[in-house]
């Protein structure tokens, strides 16, 4: 009988920090799909293949983090944990923090989040506070209230969010048996990309497998403080997720892609959207941001810049039921008829 998958803590214990003092908090997090994608793979002439990041219990990549962050703040006798987000750290901090029994705050630029993402957070009980600008303001004041009050700051600034993170490297390498050759990730405050190429190295070093891939991360091009070099002060992008102009592993994550051999780059709106479509029609339903990546191994691909026979690794890094209303916005209105079989035939042209 196959071993039922038992959480990110538990199958990466020797490579987090966790002791056996560490009350696991855990909502089964991580072992998600990684998808052949028979489409992307014929276009690009590459081995293409979709983390789909949509599974995790909170719908994204988050849970990896805060899992290990989370039970870190128990062990530590955290009472209450903070942060900012665009949606979705602040709805597995919710979710993780309601598990944990420990109090949640977070704090969102208002208006900036996704209904699914706000729903989550709610509903597992957080106190939500709406703030005046973008996330980035937000980020600033939640490490100021983590300075001065005794609440654990969550975000990916917090360490243990980026252990937890890089068991997606390890997942990967574990699947398809060695490292891909190249490996895509969307861009927002950073943190992800750092904890990506921390999973690679470590599994590298410890000779797990013997290849490292090149690390590719995509800005949206209204919000790539990055690719500019220098801070956005008004992001803009349809990808609400990565909607940040300044951020917090802006370095590492610079170090992350120069040291791999690969690069930031950005994407335009027109170009994720077009990704997204794409992703949805091969059944997988990813929010706008995650397909930032495909819209990255397309443009690499015309751009003559991947290896055909390449094996690449696009990350998606939430589900698409977070932002239903960007799939509304895009899809076409069902059309009414009445409940009679020939008239439902008529309509579909049968
Ligand atoms: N994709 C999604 C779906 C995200 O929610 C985020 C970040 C990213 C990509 C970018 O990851 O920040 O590590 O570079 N969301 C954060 C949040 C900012 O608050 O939920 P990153």
């Amino acid at each position: 009988m196959a071993m039922p998958w038992r959480g990110v803590i538990a199958e990466y214990r020797d490579r987090l920090p966790v002791s056996d003092a560490t009350p696991v908090v855990t909502l089964l997090e991580g072992g998600t799909p990684l998808v052949r994608s028979e489409a992307l793979s014929e276009e690009t002439g590459c081995d293409v293949y979709l983390k789909y990041e949509g599974t995790n219990p909170t719908g994204s990549f988050k849970d990896r983090g805060m899992t290990v962050a989370v039970s870190r703040a128990r062990e530590e006798g955290a009472k209450a944990v903070v942060c900012a987000s665009t949606g979705n750290t602040s709805a597995s901090a919710a979710a993780y923090a309601a598990r944990a029994g420990l109090t949640c705050a977070v704090l969102v630029p208002r208006g900036g989040v996704a209904l699914g993402k706000l729903a989550q957070t709610l509903v597992a009980g957080a106190r939500v506070l709406e703030v005046e600008g973008g996330f980035d303001g937000a980020l600033v004041v939640t490490r100021e209230l983590a300075e001065a009050h005794p609440v654990t700051l969550v975000n990916s600034v917090n360490p243990d969010r980026l252990e937890g993170q890089k068991s997606l490297a390890f997942e990967v390498c574990d699947v398809l048996g060695r490292a891909p050759d190249c490996h895509l990730v969307p861009v927002g405050n950073a943190g992800n990309i750092t904890s990506h190429w921390m999973g690679y190295r470590e599994y590298h070093d410890d000779e797990v497998v013997e290849g490292i891939p090149a690390l590719f991360g995509f800005q949206a091009e209204g919000a790539a403080p990055i690719v500019r070099g220098r801070p956005v002060e008004h992001p803009e992008t349809v990808a609400s997720a990565i909607r940040i102009g300044n951020p917090a592993s802006w370095e590492r994550a610079v170090a992350a892609a120069g040291e791999s051999g690969g690069d930031i780059l950005a994407v335009s709106d027109r170009d994720i959207l077009a990704a997204y479509g794409r992703v949805a029609a091969e059944g997988l339903f990813a929010e706008p941001a995650s397909a930032a990546s495909v819209a990255g191994l397309l443009f690499l691909s015309t751009s003559g810049r991947i290896r055909r026979g390449a094996t690449v690794v696009c990350v998606l890094t939430g589900h698409g039921l977070k932002d239903p209303q960007v799939a509304i916005d895009r899809a076409a209105r069902p059309r009414a008829v009445p409940a009679d079989a020939a008239a439902v035939a008529a309509e579909l042209g049968l």
